[in-house]
Protein backbone atom coordinates (compact mmCIF):
# COMPACT_ATOMS: atom_id res chain seq x y z
CA UNK A 1 0.00 0.00 0.00
CA UNK A 2 2.56 2.21 -0.26
CA UNK A 3 2.30 4.46 -3.02
CA UNK A 4 5.78 5.08 -3.61
CA UNK A 5 6.91 1.64 -3.76
CA UNK A 6 3.88 1.13 -6.01
CA UNK A 7 4.81 3.41 -8.77
CA UNK A 8 8.73 2.40 -8.71
CA UNK A 9 7.53 -1.28 -8.92
CA UNK A 10 5.42 -0.46 -11.96
CA UNK A 11 6.04 0.63 -15.61
CA UNK A 12 6.03 4.60 -17.15
CA UNK A 13 2.91 4.20 -18.55
CA UNK A 14 1.28 3.78 -14.82
CA UNK A 15 3.46 6.58 -14.28
CA UNK A 16 1.79 8.88 -17.36
CA UNK A 17 -1.53 7.73 -16.88
CA UNK A 18 -1.38 8.62 -13.20
CA UNK A 19 -0.11 12.32 -13.86
CA UNK A 20 -2.69 12.68 -16.64
CA UNK A 21 -5.60 11.94 -14.35
CA UNK A 22 -4.10 14.06 -11.62
CA UNK A 23 -5.58 17.38 -12.29
CA UNK A 24 -9.31 15.25 -13.41
CA UNK A 25 -9.45 13.77 -9.68
CA UNK A 26 -7.87 16.78 -7.80
CA UNK A 27 -10.74 18.87 -9.63
CA UNK A 28 -13.69 16.26 -8.81
CA UNK A 29 -11.98 15.77 -5.23
CA UNK A 30 -11.73 19.46 -4.60
CA UNK A 31 -15.33 19.89 -5.32
CA UNK A 32 -17.14 16.87 -4.45
CA UNK A 33 -19.60 17.26 -1.56
CA UNK A 34 -17.82 17.73 1.90
CA UNK A 35 -19.18 15.09 4.51
CA UNK A 36 -19.38 16.49 7.87
CA UNK A 37 -18.83 14.65 10.94
CA UNK A 38 -16.75 11.78 9.77
CA UNK A 39 -14.62 10.12 12.65
CA UNK A 40 -11.33 11.79 13.23
CA UNK A 41 -8.55 11.15 11.01
CA UNK A 42 -4.61 12.38 10.54
CA UNK A 43 -4.29 15.15 7.78
CA UNK A 44 -4.37 13.57 4.46
CA UNK A 45 -2.63 15.15 1.19
CA UNK A 46 -4.55 16.09 -1.69
CA UNK A 47 -5.36 13.25 -3.93
CA UNK A 48 -3.58 10.42 -2.27
CA UNK A 49 -5.31 11.13 1.71
CA UNK A 50 -3.51 8.51 3.89
CA UNK A 51 -2.08 6.29 1.44
CA UNK A 52 1.50 7.14 1.66
CA UNK A 53 1.50 6.78 5.21
CA UNK A 54 -0.04 2.61 5.49
CA UNK A 55 3.16 0.49 4.36
CA UNK A 56 3.79 -2.77 3.95
CA UNK A 57 2.32 -3.54 7.53
CA UNK A 58 -0.73 -2.09 7.49
CA UNK A 59 -1.96 -4.21 10.68
CA UNK A 60 0.98 -1.87 12.42
CA UNK A 61 0.64 1.43 10.85
CA UNK A 62 -3.40 1.84 11.23
CA UNK A 63 -3.28 0.69 15.02
CA UNK A 64 -0.92 3.18 15.58
CA UNK A 65 -3.28 5.59 14.15
CA UNK A 66 -5.58 4.45 16.29
CA UNK A 67 -3.27 5.05 19.45
CA UNK A 68 -3.75 9.03 18.34
CA UNK A 69 -7.03 9.22 16.76
CA UNK A 70 -9.41 7.36 18.83
CA UNK A 71 -11.09 3.73 18.45
CA UNK A 72 -13.37 4.90 15.41
CA UNK A 73 -11.65 6.63 13.20
CA UNK A 74 -11.43 7.18 9.45
CA UNK A 75 -8.55 7.32 6.95
CA UNK A 76 -8.65 8.13 2.74
CA UNK A 77 -7.34 5.23 0.43
CA UNK A 78 -7.06 8.07 -2.53
CA UNK A 79 -10.84 8.86 -3.20
CA UNK A 80 -11.85 5.61 -0.63
CA UNK A 81 -12.88 6.49 2.74
CA UNK A 82 -11.79 3.61 5.20
CA UNK A 83 -13.05 3.71 9.07
CA UNK A 84 -11.77 1.69 11.29
CA UNK A 85 -12.96 0.28 15.05
CA UNK A 86 -10.43 -0.31 17.34
CA UNK A 87 -11.83 -1.29 20.34
CA UNK A 88 -14.70 -3.63 21.61
CA UNK A 89 -16.90 -0.77 21.76
CA UNK A 90 -16.63 0.10 18.45
CA UNK A 91 -16.67 -3.75 17.33
CA UNK A 92 -19.90 -3.78 18.97
CA UNK A 93 -21.62 -1.29 17.21
CA UNK A 94 -20.69 -2.44 14.02
CA UNK A 95 -20.58 -6.14 14.50
CA UNK A 96 -23.85 -6.54 16.65
CA UNK A 97 -25.92 -3.21 17.07
CA UNK A 98 -25.85 -2.04 13.49
CA UNK A 99 -25.23 -5.48 12.33
CA UNK A 100 -27.25 -4.90 9.49
CA UNK A 101 -26.14 -1.71 7.99
CA UNK A 102 -22.62 -3.09 7.96
CA UNK A 103 -22.93 -6.58 6.64
CA UNK A 104 -22.63 -5.62 3.16
CA UNK A 105 -18.55 -6.46 1.75
CA UNK A 106 -16.09 -4.00 0.60
CA UNK A 107 -14.90 -6.13 -2.53
CA UNK A 108 -11.22 -6.71 -3.65
CA UNK A 109 -10.85 -6.27 -7.47
CA UNK A 110 -9.79 -9.59 -7.66
CA UNK A 111 -12.81 -10.89 -6.68
CA UNK A 112 -15.21 -8.28 -8.06
CA UNK A 113 -15.48 -9.85 -11.50
CA UNK A 114 -19.19 -9.91 -13.10
CA UNK A 115 -18.63 -13.46 -14.13
CA UNK A 116 -18.96 -14.82 -10.46
CA UNK A 117 -19.42 -11.99 -7.90
CA UNK A 118 -23.39 -12.80 -8.15
CA UNK A 119 -22.49 -16.39 -6.99
CA UNK A 120 -20.05 -15.33 -3.97
CA UNK A 121 -20.81 -16.07 -0.53
CA UNK A 122 -17.75 -14.41 1.05
CA UNK A 123 -18.03 -11.16 -1.64
CA UNK A 124 -21.87 -11.29 -1.91
CA UNK A 125 -24.35 -8.39 0.82
CA UNK A 126 -26.51 -10.48 2.61
CA UNK A 127 -28.91 -11.10 -0.26
CA UNK A 128 -30.94 -14.32 -1.18
CA UNK A 129 -27.72 -15.54 -2.91
CA UNK A 130 -25.80 -15.90 0.65
CA UNK A 131 -28.40 -16.76 2.73
CA UNK A 132 -29.09 -20.10 0.86
CA UNK A 133 -25.55 -20.37 0.62
CA UNK A 134 -24.75 -19.97 4.02
CA UNK A 135 -28.04 -22.71 4.82
CA UNK A 136 -26.18 -25.17 2.59
CA UNK A 137 -22.72 -24.67 4.45
CA UNK A 138 -24.44 -24.92 7.60
CA UNK A 139 -26.31 -27.85 6.88
CA UNK A 140 -23.76 -30.23 4.86
CA UNK A 141 -20.47 -28.88 6.53
CA UNK A 142 -20.46 -27.44 9.36
CA UNK A 143 -23.83 -28.34 11.95
CA UNK A 144 -22.71 -30.96 14.67
CA UNK A 145 -24.61 -33.56 12.54
CA UNK A 146 -21.89 -33.10 9.30
CA UNK A 147 -19.33 -32.42 11.85
CA UNK A 148 -19.84 -36.22 13.30
CA UNK A 149 -20.37 -37.44 9.71
CA UNK A 150 -17.15 -36.25 8.53
CA UNK A 151 -14.76 -36.95 11.63
CA UNK A 152 -13.54 -40.49 9.96
CA UNK A 153 -12.18 -38.13 6.69
CA UNK A 154 -10.25 -35.87 9.13
CA UNK A 155 -8.97 -38.49 11.31
CA UNK A 156 -7.89 -40.30 8.24
CA UNK A 157 -6.33 -37.07 6.76
CA UNK A 158 -4.24 -36.59 10.14
CA UNK A 159 -3.38 -39.98 10.26
CA UNK A 160 -1.60 -39.98 6.43
CA UNK A 161 0.30 -36.54 8.04
CA UNK A 162 1.50 -38.63 10.66
CA UNK A 163 2.44 -41.11 8.38
CA UNK A 164 4.12 -39.04 6.10
CA UNK A 165 5.80 -37.50 9.05
CA UNK A 166 7.74 -40.83 10.47
CA UNK A 167 8.58 -41.07 7.47
CA UNK A 168 10.33 -38.38 6.93
CA UNK A 169 12.75 -39.08 10.25
CA UNK A 170 15.72 -36.42 10.48
CA UNK A 171 14.65 -34.55 7.35
CA UNK A 172 13.49 -31.05 7.86
CA UNK A 173 9.87 -30.34 6.80
CA UNK A 174 7.99 -27.49 6.20
CA UNK A 175 4.85 -27.90 8.42
CA UNK A 176 2.65 -25.23 6.91
CA UNK A 177 2.62 -26.92 3.15
CA UNK A 178 2.31 -30.11 4.89
CA UNK A 179 -0.94 -28.66 7.10
CA UNK A 180 -2.15 -27.03 4.32
CA UNK A 181 -2.19 -30.08 1.59
CA UNK A 182 -3.74 -31.85 4.67
CA UNK A 183 -6.56 -29.33 5.17
CA UNK A 184 -7.08 -29.56 1.38
CA UNK A 185 -7.34 -32.86 1.15
CA UNK A 186 -10.08 -33.05 3.89
CA UNK A 187 -11.98 -30.26 1.90
CA UNK A 188 -11.74 -32.20 -1.07
CA UNK A 189 -12.53 -35.45 0.55
CA UNK A 190 -15.65 -33.92 1.62
CA UNK A 191 -16.36 -31.96 -1.31
CA UNK A 192 -15.67 -34.18 -3.94
CA UNK A 193 -14.93 -37.21 -2.56
CA UNK A 194 -11.44 -37.56 -3.21
CA UNK A 195 -7.86 -36.71 -2.27
CA UNK A 196 -6.53 -33.73 -5.14
CA UNK A 197 -2.89 -33.52 -4.06
CA UNK A 198 -0.72 -36.28 -3.04
CA UNK A 199 1.44 -35.87 0.31
CA UNK A 200 4.85 -37.27 -1.05
CA UNK A 201 4.55 -34.77 -4.02
CA UNK A 202 5.40 -32.03 -2.49
CA UNK A 203 6.53 -29.73 -5.84
CA UNK A 204 4.43 -31.16 -8.20
CA UNK A 205 1.10 -30.36 -6.16
CA UNK A 206 -1.23 -31.77 -8.72
CA UNK A 207 -0.13 -30.09 -11.70
CA UNK A 208 -0.62 -26.80 -10.29
CA UNK A 209 -3.98 -26.57 -8.21
CA UNK A 210 -2.15 -25.92 -4.95
CA UNK A 211 -0.37 -22.75 -6.80
CA UNK A 212 -3.33 -21.84 -8.67
CA UNK A 213 -5.19 -21.21 -4.72
CA UNK A 214 -2.39 -19.51 -3.54
CA UNK A 215 -2.38 -16.91 -6.58
CA UNK A 216 -5.38 -16.44 -6.33
CA UNK A 217 -4.86 -15.56 -2.47
CA UNK A 218 -1.99 -13.67 -3.96
CA UNK A 219 -4.01 -11.81 -6.20
CA UNK A 220 -6.69 -10.76 -3.57
CA UNK A 221 -3.84 -9.50 -1.08
CA UNK A 222 -2.10 -7.17 -3.35
CA UNK A 223 -3.05 -3.38 -3.22
CA UNK A 224 -5.59 -2.19 -6.35
CA UNK A 225 -4.44 1.27 -7.70
CA UNK A 226 -8.22 0.94 -9.10
CA UNK A 227 -9.56 0.03 -5.66
CA UNK A 228 -7.98 3.96 -4.12
CA UNK A 229 -9.04 5.51 -7.25
CA UNK A 230 -12.10 3.56 -9.05
CA UNK A 231 -11.94 5.97 -12.48
CA UNK A 232 -8.99 3.79 -12.89
CA UNK A 233 -10.85 0.92 -11.89
CA UNK A 234 -11.90 -0.18 -15.68
CA UNK A 235 -8.15 0.01 -16.70
CA UNK A 236 -7.02 -2.83 -14.29
CA UNK A 237 -3.83 -1.35 -14.77
CA UNK A 238 -1.88 -3.76 -12.33
CA UNK A 239 -3.84 -6.52 -14.38
CA UNK A 240 -5.23 -7.46 -10.85
CA UNK A 241 -8.48 -8.63 -12.02
CA UNK A 242 -7.48 -9.89 -15.20
CA UNK A 243 -4.98 -12.09 -13.29
CA UNK A 244 -7.13 -13.21 -10.72
CA UNK A 245 -9.76 -14.32 -13.37
CA UNK A 246 -7.03 -16.56 -14.83
CA UNK A 247 -6.23 -18.31 -11.52
CA UNK A 248 -9.56 -18.31 -10.83
CA UNK A 249 -10.77 -20.29 -14.27
CA UNK A 250 -7.63 -22.24 -13.88
CA UNK A 251 -8.89 -23.72 -10.18
CA UNK A 252 -12.37 -24.18 -12.00
CA UNK A 253 -11.21 -26.52 -14.71
CA UNK A 254 -9.36 -29.37 -12.31
CA UNK A 255 -12.96 -30.59 -10.91
CA UNK A 256 -15.45 -29.39 -13.84
CA UNK A 257 -15.32 -32.85 -15.57
CA UNK A 258 -15.82 -34.74 -12.16
CA UNK A 259 -19.42 -32.12 -11.95
CA UNK A 260 -20.40 -33.10 -15.49
CA UNK A 261 -20.37 -36.55 -15.00
CA UNK A 262 -21.57 -36.79 -11.66
CA UNK A 263 -24.18 -34.82 -13.13
CA UNK A 264 -25.17 -37.11 -15.86
CA UNK A 265 -24.99 -40.10 -12.96
CA UNK A 266 -27.68 -37.98 -10.55
CA UNK A 267 -29.59 -37.36 -14.11
CA UNK A 268 -29.83 -41.01 -14.86
CA UNK A 269 -32.81 -43.39 -13.74
CA UNK A 270 -30.35 -45.65 -12.17
CA UNK A 271 -29.43 -42.72 -8.98
CA UNK A 272 -30.93 -43.11 -5.77
CA UNK A 273 -30.50 -40.33 -3.01
CA UNK A 274 -28.93 -43.07 -0.61
CA UNK A 275 -25.80 -42.72 -2.98
CA UNK A 276 -25.33 -39.21 -2.50
CA UNK A 277 -22.41 -39.00 0.09
CA UNK A 278 -20.43 -35.78 -0.75
CA UNK A 279 -21.76 -31.62 -0.83
CA UNK A 280 -21.18 -32.03 -4.74
CA UNK A 281 -23.95 -34.86 -4.92
CA UNK A 282 -26.19 -32.77 -2.38
CA UNK A 283 -25.60 -29.41 -4.65
CA UNK A 284 -26.62 -31.20 -7.62
CA UNK A 285 -29.40 -33.06 -6.16
CA UNK A 286 -30.43 -29.17 -4.95
CA UNK A 287 -30.14 -27.95 -8.52
CA UNK A 288 -26.67 -25.56 -8.02
CA UNK A 289 -25.60 -24.75 -12.00
CA UNK A 290 -21.63 -26.02 -12.14
CA UNK A 291 -20.44 -21.64 -12.30
CA UNK A 292 -22.21 -21.70 -8.55
CA UNK A 293 -20.45 -25.17 -7.47
CA UNK A 294 -17.12 -24.04 -8.87
CA UNK A 295 -17.20 -20.94 -7.28
CA UNK A 296 -18.92 -22.14 -3.41
CA UNK A 297 -15.86 -25.23 -3.80
CA UNK A 298 -12.99 -22.67 -4.62
CA UNK A 299 -14.64 -20.27 -1.79
CA UNK A 300 -14.67 -23.17 0.52
CA UNK A 301 -11.01 -24.34 -0.21
CA UNK A 302 -9.47 -20.18 0.27
CA UNK A 303 -11.41 -19.63 3.32
CA UNK A 304 -10.49 -22.66 4.79
CA UNK A 305 -7.03 -23.77 4.10
CA UNK A 306 -4.73 -21.03 4.50
CA UNK A 307 -6.83 -19.14 7.80
CA UNK A 308 -6.00 -22.91 9.51
CA UNK A 309 -2.77 -23.74 8.01
CA UNK A 310 -1.38 -20.41 9.26
CA UNK A 311 -2.85 -20.73 12.54
CA UNK A 312 -1.71 -24.03 13.38
CA UNK A 313 1.96 -23.24 12.46
CA UNK A 314 1.70 -19.62 14.62
CA UNK A 315 0.45 -22.36 17.70
CA UNK A 316 3.55 -24.13 16.97
CA UNK A 317 6.19 -21.34 17.05
CA UNK A 318 5.21 -20.08 19.93
CA UNK A 319 4.66 -23.45 21.93
CA UNK A 320 8.46 -24.33 20.74
CA UNK A 321 9.49 -20.24 22.11
CA UNK A 322 7.59 -20.88 25.15
CA UNK A 323 8.95 -24.48 26.80
CA UNK A 324 6.88 -24.05 29.88
CA UNK A 325 3.75 -23.88 27.89
CA UNK A 326 4.69 -26.85 25.33
CA UNK A 327 5.87 -29.09 27.95
CA UNK A 328 2.19 -28.02 29.86
CA UNK A 329 0.56 -29.29 26.82
CA UNK A 330 2.98 -31.91 25.78
CA UNK A 331 2.05 -33.85 29.45
CA UNK A 332 -1.83 -33.22 28.91
CA UNK A 333 -1.45 -35.04 25.51
CA UNK A 334 1.10 -37.78 27.26
CA UNK A 335 -1.98 -38.50 29.52
CA UNK A 336 -2.38 -42.92 29.48
CA UNK A 337 -6.13 -41.92 28.87
CA UNK A 338 -5.13 -40.77 25.40
CA UNK A 339 -5.16 -43.07 22.74
CA UNK A 340 -1.02 -43.09 21.85
CA UNK A 341 -1.44 -44.27 17.83
CA UNK A 342 -3.80 -41.53 16.88
CA UNK A 343 -5.69 -38.97 18.81
CA UNK A 344 -9.21 -39.23 17.99
CA UNK A 345 -11.97 -35.84 17.97
CA UNK A 346 -14.19 -37.60 20.72
CA UNK A 347 -10.61 -37.57 22.83
CA UNK A 348 -10.18 -33.36 22.50
CA UNK A 349 -12.78 -31.93 24.92
CA UNK A 350 -10.64 -33.00 27.83
CA UNK A 351 -7.59 -31.32 26.64
CA UNK A 352 -8.32 -27.31 28.01
CA UNK A 353 -4.77 -26.34 27.94
CA UNK A 354 -4.84 -27.29 24.12
CA UNK A 355 -7.40 -25.09 24.15
CA UNK A 356 -5.95 -22.16 26.14
CA UNK A 357 -3.12 -22.44 23.66
CA UNK A 358 -5.03 -22.22 20.23
CA UNK A 359 -7.20 -19.34 22.00
CA UNK A 360 -4.14 -17.34 22.76
CA UNK A 361 -2.70 -17.74 19.15
CA UNK A 362 -5.68 -16.40 17.91
CA UNK A 363 -5.35 -13.28 20.38
CA UNK A 364 -1.66 -13.21 19.05
CA UNK A 365 -1.88 -13.86 15.64
CA UNK A 366 -5.63 -13.34 14.55
CA UNK A 367 -5.58 -14.66 10.39
CA UNK A 368 -7.51 -11.73 9.70
CA UNK A 369 -6.48 -8.78 11.52
CA UNK A 370 -9.32 -6.79 10.01
CA UNK A 371 -11.58 -9.26 9.70
CA UNK A 372 -12.92 -9.15 5.96
CA UNK A 373 -13.99 -5.96 4.72
CA UNK A 374 -17.10 -4.78 5.61
CA UNK A 375 -19.18 -1.86 3.44
CA UNK A 376 -21.40 0.85 5.19
CA UNK A 377 -24.88 -0.36 2.92
CA UNK A 378 -26.12 2.89 3.97
CA UNK A 379 -25.03 6.34 6.05
CA UNK A 380 -25.03 5.61 9.93
CA UNK A 381 -24.27 6.98 12.86
CA UNK A 382 -21.80 5.03 15.20
CA UNK A 383 -20.47 6.61 18.77
CA UNK A 384 -21.82 10.21 17.54
CA UNK A 385 -19.60 10.29 14.34
CA UNK A 386 -21.23 9.99 10.84
CA UNK A 387 -20.20 6.72 8.75
CA UNK A 388 -21.11 7.35 4.85
CA UNK A 389 -22.66 4.89 2.54
CA UNK A 390 -20.12 2.91 0.78
CA UNK A 391 -16.99 3.14 3.30
CA UNK A 392 -15.18 0.57 3.91
CA UNK A 393 -15.15 -0.44 7.62
CA UNK A 394 -12.55 -2.53 8.96
CA UNK A 395 -12.87 -4.03 13.05
CA UNK A 396 -8.91 -3.85 13.58
CA UNK A 397 -9.20 -7.12 15.86
CA UNK A 398 -5.38 -7.01 16.15
CA UNK A 399 -5.48 -3.88 17.73
CA UNK A 400 -7.72 -5.23 20.10
CA UNK A 401 -6.71 -8.11 21.11
CA UNK A 402 -3.03 -6.58 22.37
CA UNK A 403 -5.19 -3.82 23.83
CA UNK A 404 -3.22 -2.68 27.33
CA UNK A 405 -6.39 -1.60 28.54
CA UNK A 406 -7.89 -5.04 27.37
CA UNK A 407 -5.27 -7.56 28.45
CA UNK A 408 -2.95 -7.55 31.16
CA UNK A 409 0.94 -8.42 29.51
CA UNK A 410 -0.52 -8.11 26.03
CA UNK A 411 2.38 -9.45 23.88
CA UNK A 412 2.88 -12.26 25.72
CA UNK A 413 2.08 -15.54 25.08
CA UNK A 414 -0.11 -16.94 27.97
CA UNK A 415 -2.36 -19.63 27.92
CA UNK A 416 -3.55 -19.38 31.36
CA UNK A 417 -5.05 -16.05 30.85
CA UNK A 418 -8.05 -18.56 29.08
CA UNK A 419 -7.94 -21.30 31.69
CA UNK A 420 -11.28 -20.71 33.73
CA UNK A 421 -12.07 -18.00 31.73
CA UNK A 422 -15.44 -16.97 30.27
CA UNK A 423 -13.82 -15.41 27.13
CA UNK A 424 -14.24 -17.21 23.75
CA UNK A 425 -14.42 -16.89 20.28
CA UNK A 426 -17.91 -17.51 19.05
CA UNK A 427 -18.88 -13.64 18.79
CA UNK A 428 -20.01 -12.89 21.96
CA UNK A 429 -17.50 -11.04 23.35
CA UNK A 430 -16.26 -8.74 21.26
CA UNK A 431 -12.71 -8.05 22.76
CA UNK A 432 -11.91 -11.45 21.39
CA UNK A 433 -13.15 -12.14 17.96
CA UNK A 434 -10.75 -13.77 15.40
CA UNK A 435 -13.72 -15.61 13.72
CA UNK A 436 -15.70 -12.17 13.49
CA UNK A 437 -19.02 -12.13 14.51
CA UNK A 438 -22.74 -11.02 14.05
CA UNK A 439 -24.11 -12.25 10.94
CA UNK A 440 -20.97 -12.42 8.64
CA UNK A 441 -18.97 -14.32 11.08
CA UNK A 442 -17.00 -17.60 10.01
CA UNK A 443 -19.65 -20.13 9.47
CA UNK A 444 -16.10 -22.90 9.08
CA UNK A 445 -15.27 -21.91 12.96
CA UNK A 446 -16.54 -25.62 13.82
CA UNK A 447 -13.87 -27.46 11.45
CA UNK A 448 -11.18 -24.55 11.43
CA UNK A 449 -10.98 -25.24 15.05
CA UNK A 450 -11.52 -28.76 15.28
CA UNK A 451 -8.86 -28.84 12.92
CA UNK A 452 -6.41 -27.07 14.47
CA UNK A 453 -7.01 -28.68 17.83
CA UNK A 454 -7.05 -32.63 16.17
CA UNK A 455 -3.31 -31.37 13.86
CA UNK A 456 -1.74 -30.04 17.13
CA UNK A 457 -2.28 -32.41 19.60
CA UNK A 458 -1.51 -35.13 17.06
CA UNK A 459 2.13 -33.20 16.54
CA UNK A 460 2.23 -33.19 20.28
CA UNK A 461 1.48 -36.73 21.43
CA UNK A 462 3.28 -37.90 17.80
CA UNK A 463 6.55 -36.24 17.87
CA UNK A 464 9.55 -33.54 19.42
CA UNK A 465 9.88 -30.80 17.72
CA UNK A 466 13.51 -29.69 16.91
CA UNK A 467 14.80 -26.66 14.75
CA UNK A 468 16.92 -27.24 12.11
CA UNK A 469 20.55 -26.24 12.39
CA UNK A 470 20.64 -26.49 16.36
CA UNK A 471 18.74 -23.08 16.03
CA UNK A 472 17.38 -22.29 19.65
CA UNK A 473 13.55 -21.95 19.68
CA UNK A 474 13.68 -18.95 22.22
CA UNK A 475 15.10 -16.67 18.95
CA UNK A 476 12.79 -17.56 16.37
CA UNK A 477 11.72 -14.86 14.10
CA UNK A 478 7.93 -14.06 14.50
CA UNK A 479 7.80 -11.60 11.87
CA UNK A 480 4.62 -11.60 10.35
CA UNK A 481 3.91 -10.81 6.67
CA UNK A 482 0.09 -8.89 5.54
CA UNK A 483 -1.92 -10.50 3.10
CA UNK A 484 -5.75 -12.04 3.08
CA UNK A 485 -3.92 -14.26 5.72
CA UNK A 486 -1.63 -12.72 8.25
CA UNK A 487 1.40 -15.52 8.07
CA UNK A 488 4.59 -15.50 9.23
CA UNK A 489 6.84 -14.38 7.48
CA UNK A 490 9.30 -16.70 7.56
CA UNK A 491 7.90 -20.81 6.77
CA UNK A 492 8.18 -23.27 9.91
CA UNK A 493 10.38 -25.55 9.36
CA UNK A 494 10.88 -28.46 11.68
CA UNK A 495 12.42 -31.66 12.46
CA UNK A 496 9.90 -34.29 13.44
CA UNK A 497 11.41 -36.96 15.27
CA UNK A 498 9.07 -39.86 16.76
CA UNK A 499 8.43 -40.08 20.31
CA UNK A 500 8.22 -43.51 22.34
CA UNK A 501 5.58 -45.01 23.52
CA UNK A 502 7.29 -45.69 26.93
CA UNK A 503 7.30 -42.04 27.47
CA UNK A 504 3.34 -42.16 28.54
CA UNK A 505 2.72 -41.01 31.45
C1 LIG B 1 -8.70 -21.09 12.22
C2 LIG B 1 -9.44 -21.05 11.14
C3 LIG B 1 -10.27 -19.88 10.66
C4 LIG B 1 -10.26 -18.56 11.02
C5 LIG B 1 -9.38 -17.88 12.08
C6 LIG B 1 -11.27 -17.88 10.22
C7 LIG B 1 -11.57 -16.53 10.31
C8 LIG B 1 -12.53 -15.90 9.55
C9 LIG B 1 -12.83 -14.48 9.60
C10 LIG B 1 -12.13 -13.48 10.50
C11 LIG B 1 -13.82 -14.24 8.70
C12 LIG B 1 -14.44 -12.87 8.39
C13 LIG B 1 -15.54 -12.48 9.33
C14 LIG B 1 -16.07 -11.08 9.05
O1 LIG B 1 -15.74 -10.51 8.02
O2 LIG B 1 -16.81 -10.54 9.86
C15 LIG B 1 -14.16 -15.48 8.06
C16 LIG B 1 -15.11 -15.62 7.08
C17 LIG B 1 -15.35 -16.79 6.40
N1 LIG B 1 -14.78 -18.02 6.65
FE1 LIG B 1 -13.41 -18.44 8.10
N2 LIG B 1 -11.85 -18.81 9.39
C18 LIG B 1 -11.29 -20.03 9.63
C19 LIG B 1 -11.62 -21.23 9.01
C20 LIG B 1 -12.55 -21.39 8.03
C21 LIG B 1 -12.89 -22.65 7.40
C22 LIG B 1 -12.27 -24.01 7.76
C23 LIG B 1 -13.83 -22.37 6.44
C24 LIG B 1 -14.51 -23.30 5.45
C25 LIG B 1 -14.01 -24.42 5.00
C26 LIG B 1 -14.09 -20.94 6.49
C27 LIG B 1 -14.99 -20.28 5.67
C28 LIG B 1 -15.29 -18.94 5.77
C29 LIG B 1 -16.24 -18.27 4.90
C30 LIG B 1 -17.04 -18.92 3.76
C31 LIG B 1 -16.29 -16.92 5.30
C32 LIG B 1 -17.14 -15.80 4.71
C33 LIG B 1 -18.49 -15.73 5.41
C34 LIG B 1 -19.39 -14.60 4.92
O3 LIG B 1 -18.89 -13.64 4.34
O4 LIG B 1 -20.60 -14.69 5.12
N3 LIG B 1 -13.30 -20.38 7.46
N4 LIG B 1 -13.35 -16.49 8.59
Amino acid sequence: MDLIAFLKENDMLLFFLFTSFFALLFIKLTFSKTIKNLPPSPPTLPIIGNLHQIGDKPHISITNFAKEYGPLMSLRLGSQLLVVASSPETAMEILKFQDRSFSSRFVPSTFRQSSILPYSLIWSDCDQTWRTLRTVCRTELFSPKAMETHSRVREEKISDMLEFLRNKQGEVVDIGELVFTTLFNTLSCIIFGQDFIDLKDEHETHGGLKDSLENILEYGGKPDFGDFFPMFQRLDLQGIKKGGLKQIKIVFSFWEHMIKERRSQIGSSAWSSDQANTLLDRLIEQGFSDVQINQLATELYVAGTDTTTSTVGWAIAELLKHKEALSKVESEVMKKEMNFDKITESQLSELPYLHACIKETLRIHPTGPFLLPHRAQETCEVMGYTVPKDAQVFVNIWAISRDPKIWDDPLSFKPERFLGSKVDFRGQNFEFTPFGAGRRMCPGLPLGVKSVELILASLIRGFDWVLPNGDDPSQLDMNDKFGVTLQKEKPMKIIFKPKQQSLVA
